[in-house]
């Protein structure tokens, strides 16, 4: 038997009950797979900060930093949003990622066919599938680029201009180097096709971005390597979703990217996450949706972005392929039985159940 050590990370909102259904889909995987998962429990987030006065504790980060792997619910919430920006709770998701070097950030937007009446595009264009993998850079960027506020200089009339705020966009070549080769081993997985989103007609930055791409492409032969505009890619996004595969983009483009890919399969509430750092470290999968404190503790949560979050670790940190194979193929069969959450049911004859229920029938079918 082999066993794994995951530091779990509720946070707030509905955070607990996604990572509670989680945690019992992996125990029901160690059941018929013969794994062990010892499940450590730590702060981060609004119920961080109203415990320690910290977003995230030291103690959160070395446990972390000492797991085979993180899974995270969801931070935030009104309650703290009146903080300055540097001691809210969404400080701690930046501080993981820099903390455990989660530079690689992979988010896929898959449609669901049972559930693409939920997609806001026309069915011509749904109807040919959407299956993307956003890879987005994760620790460095407009993120974590040198920032401030200085004086102003003056109009042309001399008017002074006030106080002036100041965010950099700054990436080497090596931190470049390992997101693109991230971006081109899971095109070679995939359908060989990598597209790298930037703003080369402005950007320096963005330019380097290209040089670096076109070299490592010399790597990977088979892989078909484009660029396409950050503001061209947003528009073919919802014109032509099915001509991307694999997007390679920096940590702000593909902040907004993913969300754009996420909104177009329709179902937010089944989006997972994975953020990875060097091979051998922890990562850290959590589910794209935020918190939603309007609907936390009343058993409405769709809990399967978290649970195909723990599918995603059990394939890309623990090497457990099969076992993820068995995660989602279980999720797919429930939907396709006509299980719903509330946020996913469209059609008369879906089934509403609740965060427990589905959890419930997720582990059910895991055969
Ligand atoms: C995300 C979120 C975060 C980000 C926020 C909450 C800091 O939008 O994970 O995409 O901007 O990265
Ligand atoms: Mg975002």
């Amino acid at each position: 038997m082999s066993s794994f050590r995951i530091a779990v990370i509720p946070g707030d909102g509905i955070g607990p009950e996604v990572t509670n259904a989680a945690c019992a889909v992996l125990e029901q995987i160690g059941r018929k797979f013969d794994h062990q998962f010892d499940f450590s429990e730590l702060l981060a987030g609004g119920s961080a900060i109203d415990a320690t006065g910290d977003a995230l504790p030291a103690a959160t980060l070395a446990a972390c930093k000492n797991s085979d792997s993180v899974l995270l619910g969801a931070v935030g919430g009104p309650k703290w949003d009146d903080l300055p920006g540097n001691r809210r709770p969404e400080r701690a998701l930046l501080d993981l990622r820099g903390g455990l070097n989660l530079y690689a950030n992979l988010r896929p937007a898959i449609l669901f066919e049972a559930l693409s009446v939920a997609s806001p595009l026309k069915a011509e264009i749904v109807d040919k599938g959407i299956d993307i993998m956003i890879v987005r850079e994760l620790t460095g960027g407009l993120y974590f680029g040198e920032r401030g506020r200085r004086a102003g200089g003056n109009l042309e009339d001399g008017t002074p201009m006030g106080v002036e705020a100041y965010d950099t966009e700054a990436y080497s070549e090596v931190e470049i180097e390992r997101i693109v080769r991230v971006g081109f081993d899971m095109a070679m997985g995939r359908s060989k096709k990598l597209t790298c989103v930037d703003k080369a007609n402005i950007l320096e930055s963005s330019r380097l971005w290209r040089e670096v791409a076109n070299k490592i492409s010399s790597e990977y032969p088979e892989v078909a390597l484009d660029f396409m505009y950050v503001d061209n890619a947003s528009m073919q996004l919802v014109r032509r979703p099915n001509d991307f595969d694999v997007i390679v983009t920096t940590n702000m483009f593909g902040d907004i990217i993913s969300d754009e890919a996420g909104m177009i399969t329709g179902s937010i509430g089944m989006l997972p996450s994975a953020s990875l750092g060097k091979p051998g470290t922890p990562g850290m999968y959590e589910p794209v949706h935020g918190s939603a404190p309007d609907i936390a503790g009343m058993d409405m949560a769709n809990p399967l972005a978290a649970i195909l979050s723990a599918a995603m670790m059990l394939r890309w940190s623990l090497s457990l392929t099969r076992e993820a194979d068995a995660i989602e193929k279980a999720v797919t069969d429930v939907i396709a039985s006509g299980w719903r959450t509330k946020d996913i049911a469209y059609g008369q004859d879906d089934k509403v159940i609740g965060t427990k229920e589905m959890t419930a029938k997720v582990i059910a079918s895991i055969v």
